[in-house]
């Protein structure tokens, strides 16, 4: 059985053309004009796009006290609606649990995912166990990624004493840290600050992480990272002085690269004056949405290069969740929804405002991604060969999002009432029609772990450089090395 999507146009991170795509097996088989199969879809009028990959979410994840609501069922089912093809999910031992015990629990939260997916592994504490668990999971589960959260003190947070051993062991073993920069003791010490004179409202969840505390993590964790000799992600940055020090690195030839969301792009801190309690709490999330001037800073960084994927961050409460936090915003469920709204709301405000080209778009929804997480051109491109998580992509098609309708687990959505213009009329993941003119037809454990191999090139280089440029004792004539 064959498919062929015919008629289109396909749009690669660095090429537009028109031609037709047949599929096999699952896989690309042939690009080209006048291409027939068994099965035929229609893009005439569309873009044919590799299907998106959000490498930032949190399904059914165990946190401040309950669930997120999206599990690897509903969340995958919503990413599919919305044009993307494979998440990355974040694995999350407990602090003192193994890291392979972890991977257990996500191993059976992520049978029933609908697309394909990986995992990022996070580091929650230190100690032989995990330097050694690391190794495991880099070389036999295919997991080359792993995250520090610099923020949630007395949960999740780690030190830098204990950030800086494992960025050693990521360079060692070839793999990629990633960091949630906030700094955790300041946000703790000024929500203590905050609680104490009253301010109990989601309005003070903003007030208690400004740009500040973004900033001087993100600053931290790429100096450590180049101290260490490994590259360095920077999960949700969301503002101008994160970003700025994501620019600056990459200037100073520094392999880091930053990932904003959706939602910071699109939505700003007046959210959290909205007089319905509800309403604000919904979307509080760490970081917190900004002001204008960073939504600038972050269009700025995508159109220019120095921010790299779009993700979600995708970690649903439902507003009974939110609730924990009546009367103290810090019980408030850190997080927000956007897996089936990230492609529509990227393509209007970026493509249709002409902040970004449709290259661009596949760059940071797709294959950027892609190629930080050695994954291309298995995923990310539209060649023969590659997987054929394909999206075909409608310009001229418009909803208004609601939580009406929606895939998702939860009762809203924090886009409610936004209009957009482009949408996909089919997903396909790994040749399989996912969606059709805005009907899901969701297959429980379709689904595949992917594996990723380590020692992508960046690593190589700068492994290379660093070898180059190590420390090295001077030879004196007369004066032993070893001293006497
Ligand atoms: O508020 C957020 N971002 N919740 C999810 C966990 C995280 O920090 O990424
Ligand atoms: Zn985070
Ligand atoms: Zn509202
Ligand atoms: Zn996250």
């Amino acid at each position: 059985m064959t498919t062929v999507i015919k008629n289109g146009t396909i749009v690669t991170a660095d090429l537009s053309y028109e031609a037709d795509v047949l599929i096999e097996g699952g896989k690309i088989a042939a690009i080209g004009p006048g291409l027939s199969g068994d099965e035929v879809l229609d893009a005439t009028g569309c873009y044919v796009m590799p299907g998106g990959i959000d490498p930032h979410t949190h399904l059914e994840m165990p946190f401040m006290g309950t669930y997120s609501s999206d599990d690897f069922e509903s969340g995958t089912r919503a990413a599919l609606a919305g044009g993307t093809t494979m998440v990355v999910d974040f694995a999350l031992p407990s602090p003192g649990q193994g890291l392979l015990d972890a991977l257990k629990m996500w191993d059976n939260k992520s049978t029933r995912a609908h697309c394909d997916y990986s995992f990022h592994m996070a580091i929650t504490w230190w100690d032989r166990q995990v330097f050694d668990e690391m190794e495991t999971v880099v070389k036999e589960r295919g997991i080359t990624t792993f995250k520090h959260f610099m923020a949630y003190k007395g949960s999740l947070m780690v030190n830098d004493d204990e950030m800086f051993a494992s960025f050693r062991r990521c360079a060692e073993l070839g793999a990629i840290p990633l960091v949630h920069a906030e700094n955790g003791d300041v946000v703790a010490e000024l929500s203590a600050k905050l609680l104490s004179e009253g301010n109990t409202g989601p309005e003070a969840h903003a007030y208690s992480r400004p740009p500040q505390v973004e900033g001087e993590a993100t600053n931290r964790a790429i100096m450590i990272a180049d101290m260490a000799g490994v590259p360095l992600y920077v999960v949700h940055v969301s503002c101008e002085e994160s970003h700025e020090a994501i620019r600056r690195a990459r200037m100073q030839g520094k392999r880091v690269w930053g990932e904003p969301l959706i939602q910071h792009l699109t939505l700003d801190e007046s959210e959290y004056f909205n007089a319905d309690w509800d309403h604000a709490a919904r979307r509080v999330m760490s970081p917190p949405f900004r002001n204008r001037q960073h939504q600038d800073s972050l269009w700025a960084g995508l159109a220019s290069g120095s921010l790299s994927c779009v993700a979600t961050d995708h970690c649903a409460f439902s507003t009974d969740q939110k609730r924990y936090g009546i009367g103290d915003f810090t019980k408030i469920p850190n997080g927000t929804g956007g897996l089936e709204d990230r492609l529509p709301m990227l393509w209007t405000h970026g493509v249709g405002t002409g902040r970004i080209t449709p290259n661009e778009f596949v760059a940071v929804t797709s294959t950027n991604i892609a190629k930080i997480l050695n994954l291309y051109p298995r995923k990310g491109a539209v060649l023969v060969g590659s997987d054929a998580d394909l999206v075909v992509w409608d310009p001229e098609k418009t909803k208004t999002i609601s939580a009406k309708g929606q895939q998702s687990a939860i009762d809203y959505n924090v886009f409610e009432g936004k209009q957009v213009r482009g949408l996909p009329r089919y997903t396909l993941s790994r040749g399989r029609v996912a969606l059709a003119d805005g009907e899901v037809t969701p297959q429980e454990g379709w689904g595949e772990f992917v594996k990723r191999p380590p020692n992508g090139a960046v690593n190589k280089a700068l492994s290379s450089w660093k070898a180059l440029t190590a420390p090295r004792a001077i030879e004196r004539a007369g004066i032993p090395a070893s001293g006497v």
